[in-house]
């Protein structure tokens, strides 16, 4: 039988993260082993309940029953407007600068393929989401890896970008409150970023898909920042701040070219976001708001259960600012993020990601989510105790 190779393309790319987690969380599973799992960013939290009405009830309108064929309903667009007024004090244009997703990851993949030439460098974070790396090989372009180092509490450091990456750079992905670092962005970094990207002509992807998964200090947007407007796109998500991961919901928002783009890219590849997932996503910004309130006080308690427990059993340099999750550094006895992963899962029962996972320098460090009650994070740091 014809044996049917794979493109170069697809050969760069590493099989995603979280596809091999889940291969052995499935592992686990078929042998009917118990296990804690602190791996995936997918929380255990229902979405409102009042949403699932809103879903249920559109689902039954026709109109939602066929192609949703434009760039997002209106009333859609309305809701975002108005809430990201009023949570950043943002005015954006809802017909040019306001772009409803398949949830933020499609936009954030789908970007560069309207606007980075085959060769031409993508900026990625190392530690970094994963699907930054797809997106930008996906485009045929060279990839620069810009470390996040503990001793920058995780910012870039863009005077070591090399000049010939720089002159080359068509886009940069930048996110924060940061996956898996958790760190948040101060003002003097952003409007830092904006000058970059001017003054090199590279596209600004703003990555705030947990701006509402905060504790002491409220994340920016990047448009708050004078001239970002004219070289960033930010990227929001109803996954986090609703835990609506499953209904793929999200939106784009910032310069008109770049969303334009995006919505030409889009419309040569998707048919529109299902009309009663619309409906039920500008529900969720319109009513919502005590539900986030809630969303954060409850990974708050959960953020300090286990960074409490993590600092009696010795752990060093933990991170929990903002998201729900803990970054921390690996034990000095093990050799690598992923022989750590390995020994929490065959000894400990407990899935964990490896901070390689997320990028060279991620290497050192181990992400755990947030994504169970605290009485489960409770018998983790018990599990982790244990014959220490
Ligand atoms: C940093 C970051 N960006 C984007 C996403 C994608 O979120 P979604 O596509 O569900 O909106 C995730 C999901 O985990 C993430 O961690």
């Amino acid at each position: 039988m014809k044996m049917f190779e794979l493109s170069k393309r697809f050969k760069k790319l590493p099989s995603y993260l979280f596809a091999q987690i889940d291969r052995q969380k499935a592992e686990l599973k078929k042998r009917k082993v118990k296990f804690i799992d602190l791996s995936i960013g997918d929380p255990d939290i229902f979405a409102p309940l009042k949403v699932t009405y809103a879903l249920g009830n559109s689902a039954r309108l026709k109109e939602n029953q066929k192609y949703a064929l434009d760039q997002g309903k209106s009333k859609l667009r309305a809701s975002i407007k108005n809430w990201f007024k009023k949570r950043f004090k943002v005015s954006l244009d809802q017909d040019s600068q306001i772009l409803p997703l398949i949830g933020s990851k499609e936009g954030l993949v789908h970007l560069p393929l309207g606007f980075v030439n085959p060769g031409d460098y993508v900026i990625i974070p190392s530690p970094g989401y994963p699907g930054y790396r797809g997106a930008a090989l996906f485009a045929g372009a060279r990839i620069f890896q810009m470390p996040l180092l503990e001793k920058n509490r995780f910012l870039p450091e863009f005077k070591k970008i090399p000049l010939s990456v720089k002159n080359r750079a068509r886009l940069i992905y930048v996110n924060y409150p940061n996956n898996p670092t958790t760190v948040l962005a101060p003002s003097g970094f952003l409007s830092g970023l904006v000058r970059f990207c001017s003054k090199y002509g590279i596209i600004l992807a703003y990555d705030n898909a947990y701006s509402e998964i905060y504790f002491e200090k409220k994340p920016k947007s990047i448009l708050e920042i004078k001239g970002a407007e004219e070289v960033s796109i930010e990227f929001h998500s109803f996954s986090k701040t609703f835990c609506m991961t499953g209904f793929r919901v999200g939106w784009a928002a910032g310069n008109k070219d770049l969303i334009k783009g995006l919505l030409k890219v889009k419309t040569n590849i998707d048919s529109g976001i299902f009309g009663a997932v619309q409906d039920a996503a500008g529900y969720a910004l319109d009513k919502e708001t005590r539900y986030t309130e809630n969303l954060r006080k409850t990974f708050k308690q959960r953020r300090d259960i286990f960074v409490k427990g993590l600092e009696s059993l010795g752990f060093k340099s933990i991170f929990s600012e903002s998201t729900f999750y803990v970054w921390a550094r690996i034990p000095s006895s093990f050799k690598s993020s992923i022989s750590f992963a390995q020994y929490l899962l065959k000894e400990k029962k407990i899935v964990a990601t490896p901070g390689v996972g997320f990028g060279k320098y991620g290497e050192g460090f181990i992400r755990f989510a947030l994504t169970v009650d605290k009485a489960v994070l409770r018998i983790a740091i018990a599990l982790l105790e244990l014959d220490k």
